[in-house]
């Protein structure tokens, strides 16, 4: 399965379901198509790649099911059930969630800064169900969740890499750390580094070595 594909088979059904960062609209056409929200905004930054969901929703728009957006983040979307905020930055992520609200449901696919995004989620008290990485040619994070009564609490572990990449290991979050550990070998042969720098790839390199001992057998 490709990114959005997973990403989609993620989205829970909502009321009004909110696509922040649209671009192409190809989430909210799924919800749409599969009957799982009653309204959809899609909304971006750029009106121009707002035009490209706007041209693939054209039907849903003129329906009023469909209302598009030119907006920083949630701004411009008054209230919604379940945000997705796909393909930015952990950080970027965490400051549009704390500019506008956090909503009932949310399904977060962070590029980088993961841990920010676990942080920030916990921290206001939401529950995280899913914390995986998959892969498609390259390795995402998909974090899927809900505001409930009763938040989260997560190890320094599970911040760093995930719950259910050290709960239930897939065979992605495997060749991940694989990849990171031979990427900090490569690194940790430089002869010229600072000696904390070094510290800090040591460090790193024992916290993946750690996690492969103990998921080699399990996967
Ligand atoms: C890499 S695309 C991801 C598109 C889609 N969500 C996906 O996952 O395939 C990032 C999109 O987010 C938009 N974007 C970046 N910062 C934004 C912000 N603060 N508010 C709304 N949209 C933003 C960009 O204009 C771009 O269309």
């Amino acid at each position: 399965m490709g990114r959005i594909d997973i990403i989609c088979s993620h989205l829970p059904a909502a009321d009004v379901f909110a696509d922040v960062g649209c671009d192409h609209g190809y989430c909210t056409q799924y919800m749409l198509h599969n009957g799982l929200c009653r309204t959809a905004y899609i909304s971006d930054i750029s009106a121009e790649s707002l035009k490209k969901a706007e041209t693939l929703l054209s039907r849903e728009v003129k329906e009023g099911r469909c209302i598009p957006v030119v907006a920083d983040g949630l701004q411009g979307i008054a209230s919604c059930d379940l945000v997705l905020i796909a393909g930015m930055g952990g950080e970027e992520i965490v400051h549009i969630l704390k500019e506008g609200y956090l909503p009932q449901k949310f399904v977060l696919q962070p590029m980088k800064n993961t841990e920010k995004v676990r942080r920030y989620l916990v921290e206001q008290g939401a529950r995280i169900t899913k914390d995986f990485t998959f892969e498609d040619g390259k390795f995402y994070d998909l974090i899927v969740g809900e505001c409930a009564e009763e938040g989260d609490s997560y190890t320094d572990w599970e911040y760093k890499f995930g719950r259910d990449n050290l709960l239930s290991p897939s065979p992605a979050f495997l060749k991940w750390v694989k990849q990171e550990k031979g990427k900090l070998d490569s690194r940790l042969l430089a002869p010229a580094m600072k000696r904390e720098s070094r510290e800090e790839l040591r460090q790193k390199r024992y916290e993946l070595e750690v996690i492969l001992d103990a998921l080699e057998g399990d996967v």
